[in-house]
């Protein structure tokens, strides 16, 4: 009796990703995160305005969502300083005067930052002897500067335009959703 047995399934040789596929690739799961931790956020903050509870969840949520970022964090404008608020990662300083530091001088900007390297970056102020890139993105309420989101990575260019775009879209969602603004 002829036995029958299972054809072997030719195994595909393994093909290696071109450095421009795996770009674009990339390219294309940026823009799918960040409206996957939109959604996220609105579901975090949906029946809550407790403001510090909102930033402890939103931190959370990056800190836990974004890959190689080793802080996530807000410092709030007070006077002319920022003062730490809700964060995940290591202890870090608490007060930045503005115009110091990425985070101060995205603060008297106001605008985005995005520092490739930040050994790079005059009067970088080292939290985390890990961070080697950065991205500093203020909060507005209306044309009022409230403070600034930070986000660290160890990756040296970790953040780019589509993060910049990415976090904008977040914070905006956060501070709109907010009725008392500021802890
Ligand atoms: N590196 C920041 C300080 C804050 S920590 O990164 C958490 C800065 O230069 O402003």
């Amino acid at each position: 009796m002829p036995v029958q047995t299972a054809k072997k399934k030719a195994k595909k040789a393994p093909t290696k990703k071109t450095s421009k596929k795996r770009a674009a690739s990339e390219n294309n799961t940026k823009p799918k995160l960040y409206a996957s931790l939109v959604v996220q956020l609105l579901s975090l903050l949906k029946g809550e305005h407790d403001f510090i509870a909102n930033a402890a969840n939103f931190s959370a949520l990056l800190f836990s969502s974004l890959p190689n970022v080793n802080w996530a964090g807000f410092y709030f404008l007070q006077d002319d300083e920022l003062v730490l608020g809700p964060f995940q990662g290591n202890p870090a300083c608490a007060r930045i005067p503005l115009g110091q530091g990425v985070c101060g001088v995205a603060a008297e900007r106001v605008e985005t930052i995005i520092v490739p390297n930040v050994h790079e970056f005059p009067g970088h102020i080292a939290c985390d002897v890990a961070s080697n890139s950065e991205i500093v993105v203020p909060l507005f309420d209306g044309e009022r500067l409230i403070g600034v989101l930070d986000l660290d990575s160890a990756t040296i260019g970790r953040f780019d335009d589509q993060d910049a775009e990415g976090l904008n879209e977040l914070v905006t969602v956060f501070v709109g959703h907010e009725e008392r603004l500021g802890p």
